[in-house]
């Protein structure tokens, strides 16, 4: 029931393909694939042809976290290139319930992220477009951050909501947390309602370039603490 999803932000570029064979054989479950614009983030990253050449070392869920502004026009070539989940934030689209039925349209699960102080607003009117909902648990840009504490709150908020829909509805939308997840907090954060990790830093960062067994020793550990809860 939680999915931990390394972010490939923090693997060795230089080694992608390999990197990410390693970490899915040491137990993760899902690609978090994110993709900076230095537009709407002062970072660049990765694109849709990044995404197509990672597609077929894979059977793992393509998480895609788009970064952009605009979103729309990428929404198109992430799903040709092989993303199974698009998430993109609020704020960087004009039209949010139709950039949420693009991504549908398209075969892919849709998803909102919010900003640390983002409200929890833009979710009322979509809930039924929505598979998933991500919060950022530091500003979006950079790896290796640290972990806001307010974010537990906000977590708790955004699944109470999450349940009253599932009770209404029954649908099931998915929480993730992104941002400073660690095998010392990832407990705390499965407590106040998190069911998918993205970890970047904490796997990547783990062992030397494509070390498989420091990667299957963290997540091994990530999933001790979440047995936990
Ligand atoms: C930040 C990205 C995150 C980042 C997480 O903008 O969205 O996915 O890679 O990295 P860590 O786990 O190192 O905080
Ligand atoms: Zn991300």
């Amino acid at each position: 029931m939680y999915r931990i999803a390394p972010s490939i932000l923090s693997a060795n570029f230089a080694k992608l393909g390999e990197e990410v064979g390693n970490v899915i054989s040491a137990g993760a479950d899902w690609i978090h694939f994110d993709v900076m614009d230095n537009h709407y983030v002062p970072n660049l990253t990765i694109g849709p042809m990044v995404c197509e050449a990672i597609r077929p070392l894979t059977q793992a869920t393509i998480d895609v976290h788009l970064m952009v502004r605009p979103v729309d026009r990428l929404v198109p070539d992430f799903a040709k290139a092989g993303a199974n989940v698009i998430t993109f934030h609020p704020e960087a689209s004009d039209h949010v319930d139709r950039t949420l039925g693009l991504i549908r349209d398209q075969g892919c699960k849709a998803g909102l992220v919010f900003n640390p102080a983002t409200p929890l607003d833009y979710m009322d009117y979509v809930m039924d477009k929505l598979d998933i909902v991500l919060l950022m648990s530091v500003n979006p840009g950079f790896g290796g951050q640290k972990f806001i504490p307010a974010t537990l709150d906000k977590l708790r908020a955004t699944k109470g909501r999450l349940d009253a829909y599932e009770k209404a509805s029954g649908r099931k939308i998915m929480l993730e947390i992104d941002g400073g997840v660690k095998t010392d907090n990832i407990a705390d954060i499965a407590r106040a309602g998190a069911d998918t990790f993205v970890a970047g830093s904490a796997v990547f960062g783990a062992g030397k370039d494509s070390d498989r067994n420091r990667y299957d020793s963290v997540i091994a550990a990530m999933r001790a603490e979440l047995s936990k809860v």
